[in-house]
């Protein structure tokens, strides 16, 4: 069955694991069946070390193959096969030594004296040498195979390979200096500190912050504006970055430390600046660490307004309610309060309102907004086309992915309910200080709105056919180097960062990838520095409207193509966003041929990579 729906959920069980079995099965019966069925007719001799042997064998053959499904996985190596039949084998001569040893079976040394005894015997010797001398030339072998560096730094994905054009660093792919005329500049000085932070709950937490605020300032703009953050480091020992999650920043900017910049270290400072080009709702975050700092709360929320609503926008605004609400997880907690912290919030009837959505967590969440039909006018920053009314559904929402919820507000309450607990969340209320809580129905049973198949078609910048690359990443778990150590890691392809290789593309190249997803957890799969366009998931092609994202959850069993075209030179980040797994290895580069980069260390590997 997995097999039909692709070569990578079974590969090892296929090529290793079942032939293992097989072998195994047909020694157990060649051999101890003769025995068994000899000594059933009273004729037996009362020794059954071969039985005992070959039972045993099929034991750990059988095992081998298990430990080949859960710590190996796809892609089966040459290495892997000869070490697992090695180890097999050495285990059945240990057997045949244990049982047939003289002194343990007195048999054996009785009969010893005949001559045909002694031919069994020195039979018997030749195999252990033959077979012992096999284990050993095997083990060497595929060990020596597993620690031969890795053949390619880079793929290509069915395009071109490097090419000797100019080198072009990353340092220098640095934004604008300016904003666009008529446009103004968003100054910011964040300092990463930790702090002492108190919750809406009321309680305290020990945080990593930036200006001592969870989340960290909201950063927001008018596109053409120009943004600079000149971001400082207090006393975060372990170092941070910025990185603008989903905002498209030339690579010098993107906060990916060791490969666009160093790792800003307690006393250092590093000055971000780039145009606001894209409306939305986007949000930044630590890229060093990110496992700690960003549950720790190195986080904050930038979010883009249009141009052309400028001035309809100071016009309305008092009529408006546009919340930009990040939701993130502090000690179990989940929390969901914007940043003035409330959680209830006076809305009178007929209000326009934007819930803007952020998962700044690890893991998915699921949001049901009741009491109100709504439209999901955005995703992850980009206008879905034609979002038709939705009621009672619940929304699957990635790790790092935003939606934006639209509505008119009714005149009865409206609740936005994460995970189905009815009794946190945030409630707008539009009598002003009535309670008015109405009970919320369990959400727990509403279905999930398929995105894909939300909105309406429209055209898209390109047919996927001319595809320059298609990238294949099977994620999954098993032993790997990751960081140059040994670990249970989450790999792409079998292997760990940094010994994962790039993917080469080339400036203007349409890339298509398809990611697998043979692990039990979810992979919310997300690229730096472009939005990718969703093709299909388990073949399904996506009909709705077309759906341009920068985090997409590949669920386990899943095998989802997306495209996008290379327009943004740099070398850039492909990971998984929940970040204790890119920290254990899931985490790659997409390079463009001829840029190079003068940082080593954290993304960049210990290796560097001035490719
Ligand atoms: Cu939101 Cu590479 O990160
Ligand atoms: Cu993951």
């Amino acid at each position: 069955m997995l097999a039909g729906r692709g070569w990578w959920f079974v590969q090892e069980k296929v090529l290793l694991g079942l032939p293992m079995l097989g072998a195994a099965g047909a020694a157990a019966v060649l051999l101890a069946g003769p025995r068994l069925l000899a000594a059933r007719r009273g004729r037996g001799d009362g020794r059954s070390a071969g039985a005992v042997v070959s039972m045993l064998t099929a034991g750990y053959a059988a095992l081998a193959g298990l430990v080949v499904t859960f710590l190996v996985g796809y892609p089966l190596t040459l290495s892997t096969a000869l070490i697992t039949i090695s180890l097999v084998c050495a285990g059945a001569l240990l057997t045949a030594r244990a049982v047939t040893a003289p002194g343990r079976n007195t048999a054996d040394e009785d009969l010893a004296q005949a001559p045909k005894a002694r031919r069994a015997i020195s039979r018997r010797r030749l195999i252990a040498w033959t077979g012992g001398a096999f284990v050993v030339t095997a083990t060497g072998a595929g060990s020596g195979l597993s620690f031969l560096p890795a053949a390619e730094s880079v793929t290509l994905g069915g395009g071109r390979g490097r090419s000797s054009r100019a080198a072009l660093s990353v340092a220098d792919l640095r934004g604008a200096r300016s904003p666009a005329p008529g446009g103004a500049v968003r100054r910011h000085v964040l300092t990463a500190k930790e702090a002492t932070v108190r919750l809406p709950s009321g309680r305290e937490i020990d945080a990593w912050t930036y200006n001592g605020e969870v989340p960290g300032p909201a950063i927001t703009a008018t596109q053409g504006d120009l943004i600079e953050v000149r971001l400082r480091n207090a006393d975060i020992s372990d170092g941070v970055t910025l990185h603008w999650h989903g905002y498209d920043v030339p690579c010098g900017e993107d906060g990916a430390p060791g490969v666009t910049q160093m790792t800003v270290r307690p006393g250092e400072d590093f000055v971000y600046r780039f145009r606001a080009d894209q409306v939305g709702t986007y949000w930044y975050h630590t890229h060093h660490a990110s496992h700690l700092g960003v549950h720790k709360g190195l986080y904050g929320t930038l979010v883009v307004g249009p141009r052309d609503a400028r001035r309809a926008d100071e016009h309305s605004a008092a009529e408006h309610l546009d919340l930009t609400l990040p939701v993130h997880t502090f000690n179990g907690t989940v929390t969901i309060a914007g940043r003035d912290g409330q959680t209830a919030h006076p809305t009178p009837p007929g209000t326009p309102t934007r819930l803007r959505l952020i998962n700044t967590d690890s893991d998915p969440h699921r949001i049901v907004l009741a009491g109100t039909p709504f439209r999901v006018t955005a995703v992850d920053g980009r206008d879905l086309n034609q979002p038709g009314e939705v009621s009672n559904v619940g929304l699957h929402l990635p790790a790092g992915g935003r939606y934006d919820l639209v509505f008119l507000m009714p005149d009865t309450p409206v609740a936005l309910v994460v995970d189905d607990d009815r009794d946190g969340g945030l409630r707008l209320r539009p009598h002003g200080d009535a309670p008015g809580d109405a009970h919320i129905e369990d959400t727990s049973n509403l279905p999930e709105l398929d995105l894909l198949r939300y909105g309406a078609p429209a055209a898209v910048p390109f047919d996927i056919r001319d595809a320059d690359r298609h990238f294949t990443m099977v994620l999954d778990r098993g032993v790997a180097l990751v960081d140059g150590q040994p670990t249970y890691a989450h790999t792409v392809n079998g292997r760990g960062h940094p010994s994962i290789p790039d993917q080469l593309v080339v400036d203007g190249d349409l890339v298509r990838f398809t990611v697998v997803n043979r692990s039990l957890e979810t992979h919310p799969w997300h690229l730096h520095g472009h939005p990718v366009l969703i093709l299909s998931r388990d073949g399904t092609p996506s009909t709705g409207s077309p759906l341009w994202v920068d985090t997409f959850d590949v669920r386990p069993g899943e095998t989802w193509e997306v495209a996008f075209r290379a327009t943004n030179p740099g070398i850039w980040m492909n990971h998984c966003h929940n970040l204790p797994h890119a920290h254990q290895g899931m985490m790659l580069r997409l390079h463009y041929d001829g840029v190079t980069t003068p940082f080593a260390g954290a993304h960049g590997g210990s290796a560097g990579h001035a490719h």
